[in-house]
């Protein structure tokens, strides 16, 4: 078992110079928290991926600041040692900078995280600067960003094209100007993850962009086999929790139709 000191944005932030790798998983309650924490997973993040995983929507659009706030207070109440980071919604952060430090302050002040993530490179610097300045550390997200799939029109890997790549690095380079902490990079290839990682001093987290990024982050209900629905290509199943559940309620089923549960041990 590693330490149970509190992870902080520097400590992860020295976890890059010293080549030791970040590992970070999703959560949006209490019990997953938890788990995750005694586990020693080093970073948590509140993700709006909530809204599709955890509420059952098509896409991460629909969750609200509110909503976000709920599940951070969920989430760090589970937690004493992993660096918890919430995700700002759509349209929380992009109206204006005034706007998202108020929305951001929220998920610090009355959620308990330790910082926020937002989806965008350059046309975001503004709004990044102003949330650190403010004492709000910042997590950039590039690639394939999910707020942006009616522009994308789906989930396509991102950064194949020369003009893409350029522009990725480009905002790699602007959010570590601005003050972001780290940065995830989302579906693009393995080798411009690399060029990027070696280009910047932040810790680059990567899904689904290869083994040479400084950290990797997954959907936890992805990784324990909970979702179903699709499964992309970047994803290991480290369990099948369905099928499990699927077993276990049909089994309950069972006994309790064959009057076979509770026994006279589980009676009073
Ligand atoms: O919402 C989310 O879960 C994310 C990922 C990086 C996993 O943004």
């Amino acid at each position: 078992m590693g330490s149970q000191e509190k992870i902080t944005i520097p400590k992860i932030m020295k976890m890059k110079e010293k080549g030791e790798k970040i590992a970070c998983l999703t959560a949006y309650d209490w019990i997953m928290a938890t788990l995750l924490d005694v586990s020693e997973i080093d970073l948590i993040l509140i993700g709006d991926s909530g809204a599709m995983v955890f509420a059952g929507h098509n896409t991460t659009l629909p969750i609200t600041v509110d909503q976000m706030v709920y599940h951070t207070q969920s989430v760090t109440r589970g937690v004493t040692r992993a660096l918890t980071i919430t995700d700002m919604p759509f349209l929380s952060y992009q109206v204006n900078p005034e706007d998202a430090l108020r929305n951001a302050g929220r998920f610090l002040k009355k959620g308990g995280a330790d910082g926020v993530k937002l989806e965008g490179g350059c046309s975001i610097l503004e709004t990044v600067q102003k949330l650190v300045k403010s004492g709000i550390p910042v997590m950039g997200h590039i690639g394939l960003t999910p707020q942006s799939i009616r522009v994308f029109g789906g989930y396509p890997i991102q950064g194949k094209k020369t003009g893409e790549a350029d522009r990725l690095k480009q905002d790699a380079k602007c959010l570590e100007e601005a003050g972001a902490f780290s940065l995830v990079l989302e579906k693009i290839p393995a080798g411009l993850a690399k060029e990027i990682t070696q280009s910047i001093a932040i810790p680059t987290i990567g899904i689904g962009a290869g083994p040479y990024c400084d950290g990797q982050i997954l959907v936890t209900h992805d990784m324990l086999g909970l979702f179903e629905s699709f499964k992309p290509r970047f994803v290991r199943r480290y369990a099948e929790i369905a099928q499990i559940i699927r077993q276990s309620v049909a089994q309950y089923t069972k006994e309790v139709k064959e009057g076979k549960y509770p026994s006279s041990e589980e009676s009073y």
